[in-house]
């Protein structure tokens, strides 16, 4: 089916200016950019993206990394969005990410690890609506 994930480009990436490397990715896999905004996330902001890993030992460097410097966050739109993005990635730990994947090239550890992709339909609705109203996503 035709499904959006939410995708993030994190400090790190954008820091070495790949994010047009990486966005080819997303395009020569047939993924569609249906939104996308270069933002600095400020402290609450991030905290309340990453609330479901609140409780987490990793959440303070996280939200610390995530605020580090400005991200490029984009809507992908195509067949089977969410899980081809996640391939596209690879492994949260980029010693753990296969050979090509996105995390493999382009990370440099679990937290600076390039990009975040939705996991699933529902978080991926919930990550979408909370960085783009719905009249800024354009069908593609
Ligand atoms: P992301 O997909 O953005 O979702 C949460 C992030 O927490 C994850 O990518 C990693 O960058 C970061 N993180 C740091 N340590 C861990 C861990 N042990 N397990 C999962 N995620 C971690």
């Amino acid at each position: 089916a035709i499904e959006r994930t939410l995708s993030i480009i994190k400090p790190d990436a954008v820091a070495k200016n790949v994010v047009g490397q990486i966005l080819a990715r997303f395009e020569a896999a047939g993924l569609k950019i249906a939104a996308a905004r270069l933002a600095q996330l400020s402290r609450a902001e991030a905290e309340q993206f990453y609330a479901v890993h609140a409780a987490r030992p990793f959440f303070k460097d996280l939200v610390d990394f995530m605020i580090s410097g400005p991200v490029m966050i984009q809507v992908l739109e195509g067949e089977n969005a969410i899980l081809k993005n996640r391939e596209l990635m690879g492994a949260t730990d980029p010693k753990k990410a296969d050979a090509g994947t996105i995390r493999a090239d382009f990370a440099d550890s679990i937290d600076a690890n390039a990009v975040h992709g939705s996991d699933a339909p529902e978080t991926a609705a919930v990550e979408i609506a909370f960085f783009f109203a719905g009249l800024n996503v354009y069908a593609r």
